[in-house]
């Protein structure tokens, strides 16, 4: 046990949990995965149903008895306050964000909304009614991106100094202070996750892997940013998932956790990867999805490399993750050409209008 720290706290038998942001990429995963198989806890999902939520995917949930949707939008501190005297949760994990870096570039107030002020309103709706009760937690999903950039070597560690670059990043970080404070200065029973970046089912073609898989099937352009030589560490959404449920069982109180996937690559070989799988998958040529590659100008302010030291979490709570690039990849390659109505579905809402005004016919 680490020294300084509550031991990991004692869990009801039966708990009423609060899942913000339960329709986006993990937020939905991780129902996916932990609903059925644990009856004994009752799952609310607190979600606005921005551009990023889809519905269609939820209806599989819908059915179970110990799943709920409440529609708020957490900028909105009455509302949180109504589902919260509703819901008496014992738990809230919080995945509820604007969750994508190019967006923040153009558009950033929605992020400081949702992300800060947001995350600020669900710790105050927990401080109101929990106070330092060790039973409860507030289980806050971060992003590595709240450490910077790395250059060629070096990892990110949980005492990594913060040195967020974009306005999505610095929103991240923002809230991450904000959970922190509360522990220290209310003894909020927290704990905070920050992993790299994931991939699988469900996530929205505006991130860079499900977009290259829909672009090579599509034979639309594959844009790179700058030279493609940024590097990422890619984690398969269900490993994360997998990981945060277990820093809510056995993590300490008030702890940070670093959850990583130990798989960096560079943006062109992952994108050459894609091209190969998806030419496999649908008997095409090679040859042919990777001449859709095309260099663009690059992000402002683009992290060169992100790398996660995960041995924290592998020593104090037995977490790695089980996917390497490989066999996650190629899951991920089959769900998208398996799931079309899906992604039609996605592809027609209000994230294609949004596309479409900001971004031309570049992407997916
Ligand atoms: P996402 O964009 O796919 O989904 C976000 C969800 O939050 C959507 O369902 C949306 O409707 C909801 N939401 C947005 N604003 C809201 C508001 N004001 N009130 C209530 N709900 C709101 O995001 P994601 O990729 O699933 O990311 C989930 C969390 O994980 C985020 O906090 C993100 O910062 C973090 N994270 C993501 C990654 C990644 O690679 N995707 C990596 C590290 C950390
Ligand atoms: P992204 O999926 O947006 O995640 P993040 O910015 O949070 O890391 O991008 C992953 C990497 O891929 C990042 O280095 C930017 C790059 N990228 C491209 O080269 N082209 C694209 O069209 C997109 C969306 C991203």
């Amino acid at each position: 046990k680490p020294r300084g720290y509550a031991k990991g706290r004692a869990r009801k038998q039966s708990m009423k949990i609060i899942v913000t942001g339960g329709a986006g990429f993990i937020g939905a995963n991780f129902l996916n995965q932990l609903v059925t198989p644990l009856p004994q806890h009752q799952f609310v999902n607190l979600d606005k149903l921005t551009y990023a939520a889809n519905l269609g995917r939820r209806r599989a949930l819908d059915s179970l008895p110990n799943y709920a949707l409440r529609r708020v939008d957490i900028t909105d501190m009455k509302a949180v306050d109504a589902v919260f005297d509703e819901v008496e949760p014992d738990l809230v994990v919080h995945f509820a964000a604007e969750s994508h870096v190019d967006r923040s570039i153009l558009g950033p107030r929605e992020f400081v909304r949702t992300n800060i002020e947001g995350t600020f309103n669900l710790l105050e709706a927990c401080r109101a009614r929990w106070g330092k009760d060790e039973q409860r937690l507030f289980h806050h999903v971060s992003t590595d991106e709240v450490y910077g950039s790395l250059g060629e070597t070096g990892l990110f560690e949980e005492t990594t100094a913060y040195d967020p670059s974009s306005p999505y990043s610095a929103s991240k970080a923002a809230s991450d202070h904000l959970v922190r404070a509360y522990h220290r200065t209310y003894g909020l029973p927290v704990k905070i996750t920050n992993c790299s970046n994931n991939y699988g089912p469900m996530q929205f073609p505006e991130k860079l892997i499900p977009l290259m898989i829909l672009n090579a099937v599509d034979r639309r352009p594959l844009p790179i940013y700058g030279q493609g030589v940024n590097v990422r560490d890619w984690l398969y959404v269900t490993d994360h998932c997998e990981a945060i449920w277990t820093v809510i069982e056995k993590g300490a109180v008030g702890r940070t956790y670093n959850i990583g996937g130990n798989n960096e690559m560079r943006n062109i070989d992952v994108v050459d990867t894609l091209c190969n799988i998806v030419a496999e998958e649908t008997g095409t040529d090679p040859g042919e999805l990777l001449a859709l590659k095309e260099f663009v100008t690059d992000r402002p302010g683009h992290d060169m490399r992100y790398a996660i030291d995960a041995s924290r979490i592998a020593k104090e709570c037995g977490w790695e993750p089980k996917e390497t690039f490989d066999t996650g990849i190629r899951k991920t390659v089959q769900w998208y050409l398996a799931n079309q109505e899906w992604v039609n579905d996605v592809r027609s809402g209000e994230y294609r209008k949004w596309m479409d005004a900001n971004y031309g016919d570049r992407t997916g």
